[in-house]
């Protein structure tokens, strides 16, 4: 379906040049003063000084020539020179009609499909997951469906972080608990046991102590670092326990993706890039972009106007160590490869920015991709702090773990339907329903935020049933299905699908915002603004609630009015199915 605003362009531009002015002064927006009209047009104050003449005037005009369209209930000039606008019912109920007739809602699909990898989640393998990774899991999710929705090719990679110190430092720690193991003989010639010395358990805790020594202890950490330089150059023993240590990260990783329903296409990591940096770094040399400072190989990314500074990009380190920049530039490359991407989008927290600025500017400099036909986008976000304003912590004060943190959210919820609960519903269910409206609220409560903004995570907020929460749109969801399964065991026999023109204000006001879904969905991809989506599950569901409690659709005596009603909940319920599912989380049938 075409975008109400595009249409309504469009007649406009007709009217501006059968009056013999300039179509492109036709352009339309949503009203910044709802109380008056709809929709207006500001053309006639541009082309003023371009025709010197009063706006009033031709403004007067064009609504001349828009008299009689049935597609409007009001055209209205009001001085000096504005051009008001109110859609008719007639033309709404069509707009209701064909959405209800599309299974995408109305949203059309792009004609310009392109090629995108997103690359978010980051985890790194053996540190548990915390807080730090739920806005790139959650933000970069909604992303990646909704440009999947939009029609674009996309892949989403967790990049996982594979290859740094921290295997190093687990490698020296196990080497000190079980020496006799075979991945430390070096003449070990045999095979590998299948199956990993540890479990996710004991990893859990190797790790924290083996960075604790590393930070205590310097024979630790000097040992560490060697054991991460023989684990690259490919001693045989580490790489097996390399593998054991993703294999079993990877495995709880995945259990915790999926409990928060995020799930990546690709299980790539910083260690699958390593083969592609040799020639990336030869190139660069050979071209003249990288060269030594002070021992390490630099590309210069300054450039004239930057308002803080920004220092070159450090490709190797003085001995030879790749760096983070230097596996990211590898890894474009190696997409690149793969999937020639129109597109690629990072999401990470804010801090990062200046790594991102330095990899995107080297990337385009040494020509590993064109600026033209590869954009690198960072997408860096706030901090979620605790109620005290600082980054989340728990209550002893260490990282928190995401785990946790669902189990929190889930037990708040729980307990708030259980008090709300008839007593009809049996305690497993209203535990599966918790952690369906849990998942609503953690996601909800991050995504309503603007990505770039810090934002306070509270459980007691984000898990109430009213006001702006995920929660509450889960109970406007909730009535709606209730209200739809009552009206079909009340009324079998009548036959839904056409929606009639409104007949009250609250109505108007439900089809208006139905009507506007198209744009805000194109809004927030373009936008990469899940926020924007938020917002307008927020206002339809106030606008359904103020409809539904002004109208007894139970008692409605007009039949055909009554399936009107009832076909424009199913539509709502559609519009929000599709758009929580665009977020990230889904609804329960009852809570
Ligand atoms: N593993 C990194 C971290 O925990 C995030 C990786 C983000 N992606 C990237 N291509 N650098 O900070």
């Amino acid at each position: 379906m075409e975008k109400i605003v595009d249409l309504l362009s469009a007649r406009v531009a007709r009217a501006f040049e059968a009056a013999g002015y300039d179509p492109a002064l036709g352009q339309v927006t949503v009203s910044n003063r709802p109380d008056l009209c709809q929709y207006q047009c500001n053309g006639a104050m541009s082309g003023a000084k371009q025709y010197h003449k009063a706006p009033f005037l031709i403004a007067q005009a064009v609504v001349e020539a828009l008299a009689g369209d049935e597609m409007f209930s009001k055209i209205e000039m009001v001085k000096p020179g504005f051009i008001n606008l109110d859609l008719s019912g007639s033309f709404l109920a069509r707009c209701m009609n064909e959405m209800n007739a599309d299974p995408r809602g109305g949203v059309e699909v792009t004609d310009r499909p392109q090629s995108i990898v997103v690359d978010y989640g980051g985890p790194n393998v053996a540190k548990p997951l915390h807080v730090g990774h739920l806005r790139s899991a959650v933000i970069g999710e909604s992303i990646k469906r909704t440009a999947r929705f939009m029609g674009h090719r996309v892949v989403g990679d967790v990049h996982l972080g594979d290859w740094g110190l921290q295997i190093g430092q687990i490698i020296t720690e196990l080497r000190e608990r079980q020496p006799e193991l075979p991945y430390f003989d070096p003449d070990f010639a045999g095979e590998y046991p299948a199956e990993a010395p540890f479990t996710i358990a004991d990893l859990e805790e190797i790790y924290p102590c083996a960075s604790k020594k590393s930070k205590e202890d310097e024979a630790f950490k000097a040992a560490s670092q060697q054991a991460t330089a023989e684990l690259q150059a490919g001693r045989r023993g580490y790489r097996a326990l390399w593998k054991h240590i993703i294999d079993v990260s990877v495995a709880d990783l995945k259990r915790n993706y999926e409990k928060l329903d995020v799930s990546f296409d690709l299980w790539m990591g910083e260690s699958d890039a390593q083969p592609y940096i040799p020639a990336m770094v030869e190139q660069m040399k050979a071209d003249g972009y990288a060269y030594l400072s002070d021992g390490a190989l630099v590309v210069d990314v300054a450039e004239a106007g930057d308002k803080v500074e920004v220092p070159p990009c450090l490709i190797l380190k003085s001995d030879g160590a790749a760096q983070y920049e230097t596996t990211d530039l590898a890894t474009i490359v190696q997409r690149r490869q793969d999937f020639d991407p129109d597109r690629i989008i990072y999401l990470t927290d804010k801090r990062q920015e200046l790594h991102f600025t330095r990899v995107f500017r080297c990337a385009y400099k040494t020509g590993l991709v064109d600026r033209d036909k590869c954009s690198l986008e960072h997408i860096g976000f706030g901090t979620m702090n605790g109620k005290d304003g600082k980054p989340f912590k728990t209550r002893e004060g260490g990282v928190l773990r995401l785990e946790y943190l669902l189990r929190e959210v889930t037990d708040a919820v729980y307990e708030k339907s259980r008090a709300n609960s008839s007593g009809n519903i049996s305690d497993e269910e209203l535990r599966q329903i918790a952690e369906t409206v849990a998942l609503a609220a953690i996601k909800y409560g991050d995504l309503s935020n603007q990505p770039s903004k810090d934002y306070i995570f509270d459980v007691d907020r984000f898990s109430a049933f009213e006001g702006n929460t995920g929660p509450y749109i889960m109970y406007s969801m909730v009535r709606i299905k209730s209200i739809l399964k009552k009206f079909s065991a009340a009324f079998p026999e009548v036959a839904l699908g056409t929606i009639l023109p409104p007949d009250r204000k609250s109505e108007t006001d439900l089809m208006l915002t139905l009507s506007r879904f198209n744009e805000t969905v194109c809004q927030t991809y373009e936008q990469k603004a899940p926020n924007r989506l938020c917002h307008y599950i927020y206002e339809l569901t106030g606008v359904f609630n103020q409809f539904y409690n002004e109208c007894n659709i139970m008692k409605e005596a007009d039949a055909a009015r009554q399936a009107s009603y009832v076909t424009l909940l199913q539509l709502v319920l559609h519009v929000l199915e599709i758009a929580i599912d665009l977020l990230g989380f889904s609804a329960p049938d009852r809570m």
